[in-house]
């Protein structure tokens, strides 16, 4: 499994998600919960940023109509979206975020 640095721990704040490009992937970075969660940024529903959303309850929020995403598994809570969002692994080396987009969960 590869990883690769997506940005700096000290860069992202509490459930504000940050949008980086992997590999020319977009990925939202979510630091929630005390944990850093990858998600990639594309609503299944419609070609939105999630990462515009809200965070709450370790989910990211498609701001578009609502559907709830679990930054764990990549699951909407609701409709209107019905397909999960692909997340990723995540490792934190110092003040390193490191994402592996290999492993799609
Ligand atoms: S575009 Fe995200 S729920 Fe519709």
């Amino acid at each position: 499994m590869t990883f690769v640095r997506a940005c700096g721990l000290g860069e992202l704040e509490e459930n504000t998600p940050k949008r980086v490009e992997l590999d020319g992937t977009p990925v939202s970075v979510v630091k929630t919960e005390g944990e850093v969660f990858a998600i990639n940024d594309i609503c299944s529903h419609a070609n939105v940023s999630l990462s515009e959303g809200e965070v709450e309850d370790c989910q990211i929020e498609c701001w578009l109509h609502g559907s709830a995403f679990d930054l764990r598994t990549g699951k909407p809570s609701g409709l209107p979206a019905t397909r999960p969002v692909p997340v990723y692994p995540v490792k934190i080396d110092g003040d390193d975020v490191l994402v592996s987009l290999s492993q799609e969960s």
